[in-house]
């Protein structure tokens, strides 16, 4: 399929990070990475899906230090294109991280709300060791102060999809980081119900 038979690309307005240049940072992040992992046994990329896995996916096979992957699902309660607050956790790892140097792989921090809460819940399991590698991050929208060792593009607040990134579960595929035309947003909150409790996936 060439890029011009992709419909997503109708509702795109504007493309905020290009493919070279996702390519070019995430090649950093994992140069920066290796380096201060180098020599550590047990490294563990933690990906937190769904939005992280196409990040991950691009990072683990730059990482130089072996590793292993390990998969975990969030879900918060909100509507639309905000979060309520409330975490849970929908999928968890498969192995135990006692002892293992674990770095969180996620796609965006927008309020801040669901590392948080992840952080707090694996540093409950004794890992040797806990950082957190993030794509983007929306410093105007923090709610709660988390910390990020590894920070591929600080964003203004505006919702954004594509590279893993969805809105309403579509557009992960695109290739880029991209902002939505406004009637995208505005077609779904004419035919949505009010849900009080939607579950909306990371
Ligand atoms: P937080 O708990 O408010 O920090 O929200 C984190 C999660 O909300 C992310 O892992 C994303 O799944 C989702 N999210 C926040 N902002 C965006 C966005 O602009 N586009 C797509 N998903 C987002
Ligand atoms: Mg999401």
């Amino acid at each position: 399929m060439t890029e011009n038979e992709n419909v997503l690309l109708q509702d795109v307005k504007e493309v905020l990070i290009d493919e070279e240049q996702l390519k070019t940072r995430i090649r950093e992040l994992a140069a920066d990475i290796s380096r201060e992992y180098r020599g550590t046994e047990d490294l563990l990329l933690l990906c937190v899906l769904k939005g992280a896995y196409m990040f991950l996916a691009d990072l683990s096979r730059l990482v130089t230090v072996p590793h292993e992957v390990d998969f975990m699902a969030v879900s918060s309660y909100g509507h639309g294109t905000t979060s309520s607050g409330a975490v849970r956790i929908v999928l968890d790892l498969k192995e135990d991280i006692a002892g293992k140097h674990v770095l969180i792989v996620e796609d965006i921090i927008d309020s801040g709300r669901t590392l948080n809460y992840m952080r707090r819940n694996l540093l409950s399991r004794s890992p040797a060791s806990l950082r957190v590698c993030t794509l983007l991050n929306k410093p105007e929208r923090r709610e709660i102060d988390v910390p990020i060792d590894y920070l591929g593009f600080d964003i203004p607040d505006e919702f954004v999809v594509g590279y893993g990134l969805d809105f309403a579960q579509r557009y992960r595929n695109l290739p880029f980081i991209a902002v939505l035309k406004p009637e995208v947003f505005a077609h779904l909150f004419e035919t949505d119900e009010p849900a009080e409790e939607e579950l909306a996936e990371s």
